[in-house]
């Protein structure tokens, strides 16, 4: 493992390569123990950066000749590099070739050539590639790639690379060989090979502009009847991408594979985009509506990456958002999109903001935060985070929203004409879209917009109104501020695109005139808020508005605003606003939630919902016009991750017990409700993924769960048994799982019986018993019972941490999605956190840093988690063997 040597790369030290990589030909005879990998690269200097020797990038490669235009030279290592200085001079190219081997089979960190099954995969995003062969591995280094692969041939029949099958044919001894080619250049990071016994889906398409396709999803041998929804999410996105954005596919032959074994989600691999089999495998017995939608969205996510991330890529890692805020702003409408109405495309607006504030907010205010271009970073790999990801998402929508639909689609036009086939930078992407307008509000404060790429945390804005009656005027005052980040003490005013309306007192939508205008101009507006504070007057205002602001969320800020519960009322009865409805029953609940956490009194079995929230509650439940979807997320209470981000200092038994106590009111005072909404809204019948139908079972779901929690105090069997009853003859995963989670969730004593033969009928199915894991690591914890179940199920036959996919079942879903089992009194779930942080360090650096991330808000805990965590935390980092990533998280932890 790397080491010791927890060096910072800075981002302003960039240079470009000395020396450019035309072409590769890869030769790899592949062998679980012994790789060999002959690597002939063609090279020249760079003409623009002084002579200087070429140096190599490697990792754990075992090398055994160099040769320079077919002849011996003289190498030096040192320390992970491999550096050439006799090499000839001038600016022609040379021929390069470098024989390694290494060992897949011992590959457990996941990252470079690694045996999964009896299959061999890689992953080289960010840096992977050096781990396969010597190279310049860095995107900004853009090579044409021929593979030749050879191998046994009964164990290793199918052999995949990137771009075009050219060659392939029998060798002696039972191997076999295949040639690919890759049409198009490309980084290291998107290299990609599979061999193994798999089977493909295959489906051949005409795209619009007539070109013929190749389609094909692989998978082992009994996988092929769960890839119907992969297949058919990808020929979606591939006719999304040519609509929307007028983007084609460039290759004959587009594959996705599918491994059990996979650090993250998935991986754009020119035309091999390689995929946690989460995201790939699905049929309705054993996947839920949610595991269909994530499949659409990661397969659709990487196929858009062919264009935002491949055809123009990153310069440096630092400009890792380039590729994925952009991919993520993709995918987000392209699901909007396949949603359809309205109001489902709200409820995905929704989940996505629900994501943003529940993990990307703590992260700007915590240790690891920064911006979403960062500056610095020892370890990449910790860089793959929500900021990069969902907060650079946020910063494109901005700018989407800012230039309007039509704006943006000429902005993206320019941004390929100018860089299509290089590696460049997000100042280049804000520059085209800015450019293709130069009329906009983006062109306008181009400068100041672009600190949303330099700034980290989360800006807050202050609104303040004032209703002048006699001069009918509305004065609405906002004020922006953002606290410090490590390394930033002060910021400079960001530009927040604030959308919003004005409601009358009887909930209708208000016309707008701001001062200086002739007439009044539609029913909803952007302000554009570039300074520290600035102030609108409306005009012609008949009566006291009720602001509603930043609809659709429409900048990734926390909003303040001194509404009364009045307003929030009228606001979640009427806001013709989606989001911003669901967000007035947010903030409701959130006050009362915050009022009883600081009172200190006894919540349990108390009335601490006053009845005009419960009924308001009622009126969306039982309402005749709004989808069920959008009634589950309105009936779902703020969660304990969210309460705690609001508070100075987090008792998080606290936390959860106010939330527990709001939650069984809620199942009491609706019981009626809820049987109301179960009757109404489960079905059976065919499965669809669609919105409207997964909206139904998640409302009957949500249901079934209050109705099985209110029967743990009032006695009723009568739930239960029904819950149990639809447990066991759930024609899909998604109703099955609900009814499990139900009376998991509820403690009852049906639970037992009911996982026992869950894991029964599933034992057999991966991706199933993760769920079984996740379900009782995540459930509501009753006196601390939780963590010594994960602790027995640690222990479970099925049970492997080396696989990433059951670690974050199990030992994720206790310590980073679980607050109120986690957070144990006597530091027990801190213990066991640090045990399997350094467990998971010995052979996977990379989801050990991830888990090593759950403690990272530990600062503002109450005693005694306080000093508990911060002890488990400062365990860790005395160990001397840590990796660097788990190295980068615990020092800036404690820092
Ligand atoms: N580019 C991939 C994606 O779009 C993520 C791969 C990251 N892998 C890693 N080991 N850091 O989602
Ligand atoms: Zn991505």
């Amino acid at each position: 493992m790397k080491q010791g040597q927890a060096t910072a790369t800075q981002r302003l030290d960039y240079q470009a390569p000395a020396f450019w990589i035309d072409s590769v030909e890869l030769t790899f005879d592949l062998d679980p123990a012994k790789t060999r990998v002959l690597n002939k690269m063609r090279l020249r200097r760079n003409p623009d950066v002084a002579p200087q020797p070429l140096r190599l990038d490697g990792e754990e490669l075992n090398l055994a000749r160099v040769l320079v235009g077919g002849a011996g030279t003289s190498f030096k290592i040192e320390g992970d590099q491999l550096v050439l200085e006799n090499l000839p001079e001038g600016n022609e190219p040379f021929e390069l070739e470098i024989f390694t081997t290494c060992a897949p089979n011992k590959n457990t960190q996941l990252s470079g050539l690694y045996v999964s099954g009896d299959t061999f995969f890689t992953q080289c995003e960010a840096q992977g590639f050096r781990r396969i062969t010597y190279f310049l591995d860095r995107p900004d280094v853009m090579a044409s790639y021929q593979v030749l692969l050879r191998a046994d041939k009964a164990q290793y029949p199918v052999l995949l690379s990137n771009g075009n099958l050219v060659e392939s044919g029998d060798l002696p001894d039972g191997r076999h060989f295949a040639r690919w080619q890759d049409p198009h250049k490309k980084p290291s990071y998107l290299f990609a090979l599979v061999a193994g016994k798999l089977v493909a889906r295959e489906q051949q398409i005409t795209s619009r502009a007539g070109h013929k396709h190749l389609l094909q999803v692989w998978v082992r041998p009994g996988d092929l009847g769960k890839t119907e929804h992969a297949m058919n999410s990808l020929m979606a996105a591939i006719a999304w991408d040519e609509t929307r954005f007028g983007l084609s596919l460039d290759l004959e032959r587009f594959m996705i594979v599918a491994t059990s074994d996979f650090n993250m989600g998935a991986m754009e691999n020119k035309g091999l985009n390689i995929f946690n089999t989460k995201y790939v495998l699905a049929t309705e017995a054993t996947a839920t509506d949610a595991d269909f939608a994530n499949i659409e969205s990661v397969v659709g996510h990487e196929y858009f990456h062919n264009w935002t991330g491949d055809r123009v890529t990153c310069r440096d890692w630092f400009q890792l958002s380039l590729k994925e805020g952009l991919t993520v702003f993709r995918d987000q409408e392209f699901s909007q999109d396949m949603a359809g109405s309205p109001s489902a495309r709200a409820v995905k607006r929704i989940e996505d903001v629900r994501v943003l504030r529940t993990a990307q907010f703590p992260e700007d205010a915590g240790p690891m935060a920064h911006p979403v271009r960062p500056d610095s970073y020892v370890e990449i790999n910790n860089f793959y985070t929500v900021t990069i990801y969902e907060k650079g998402a946020e910063v494109v929508r901005m700018q989407h929203n800012l230039v309007g639909r039509d704006g943006f689609a000429n902005g993206m036009k320019l941004y390929f004409e100018r860089h299509d086939g290089h590696a460049v930078t997000c100042d280049d992407f804000v520059q085209a879209i800015a450019d293709a307008n130069p009329a906009s509000p983006l062109a306008q404060h181009l400068g100041a917009f672009k600190r949303w790429y330099s700034q980290a945390g989360t800006p807050r804005v202050h609104a303040q109104g004032q209703y002048d009656a006699a001069a009918q005027t509305y004065t609405l005052t906002l004020t922006q501020s953002c606290p410090a980040t490590p390394g930033q003490p002060d910021k400079q005013p960001f530009v927040i695109p604030v959308a919003l309306g004005l409601l009358g007192q009887d909930g209708r939508a208000l016309a707008l005139q701001l001062e200086g205008e002739d007439a009044a101009a539609g029913h909803e507006r952007t302000l554009v808020l570039h300074e520290a504070r600035q102030t609108y007057t409306f005009t012609h205002v008949a009566e006291a508005p009720v602001p509603s602001l930043l609809r659709g969320f429409s900048a990734p800020v926390i909003l303040e605003c001194d509404y009364s519960d009045a307003e929030l009322l009228t606001l979640l009865a009427h806001d013709g606003d989606a989001f911003n409805r669901w967000e007035a029953g947010q903030r409701l609940a959130l006050r009362i939630a915050l009022a009883a956490i600081a009172s200190d009194a006894p919540v349990a079995q108390a009335a601490v919902l006053p009845p005009a929230f419960v009924a308001a509650m009622r009126d969306v439940l039982r309402h005749p016009q709004l989808d069920a979807a959008f009634k589950e997320l309105v009936l779902t209470l703020p969660s304990e991750t969210y309460l705690a981000e609001q508070l100075q200092t987090v008792d998080p038994q606290r936390v959860h017990e106010v939330r527990e106590a709001l939650r069984a009111q809620l199942a009491r005072e609706l019981h009626a409700d809820w049987a109301w909404a179960w009757e109404q809204h489960h079905a059976s019948g065919a499965y669809r993924p669609d919105a409207a139908s997964s909206g139904r079972r998640a409302l009957a779901g949500l249901a079934l769960a209050m109705l099985c929690l209110d029967a743990r105090t009032s006695g009723d069997t009568l739930w239960p048994g029904k819950t149990y009853q639809r447990f066991k003859t759930a024609a899909n995963m998604t109703d099955r799982l609900a009814a499990l989670g139900a009376l998991v969730g509820a403690g009852h004593a049906l639970a037992q019986p009911a996982l026992e033969r869950f894991h029964q009928l599933f034992k057999d199915d991966a991706l199933v018993i993760d769920k079984w894991f996740a379900l009782q690591a995540g459930r509501v914890d009753r006196g601390g019972d939780v963590l010594p179940s994960v602790k027995a199920l640690m222990k479970h036959p099925d049970f492997n941490l080396k696989n990433p996919n059951r670690a974050r079942s199990l030992v994720f879903s206790y310590c980073s999605a679980n607050p109120g089992a986690f957070h144990r009194s006597d530091a027990a779930g801190y213990v066991f956190w640090a045990d399997q942080v350094l467990a998971l360090d010995a052979f996977n650096p990379q989801v050990a840093a991830r888990l090593a991330r759950a403690l990272d808000r530990w600062s503002r805990l109450a005693e005694p988690w306080r000093s508990a965590a911060r002890e488990a935390i400062a365990r860790i980092a005395a160990k001397a063997d840590l990796s660097n990533d788990v190295r980068e998280v615990v020092t800036r932890a404690l820092a």
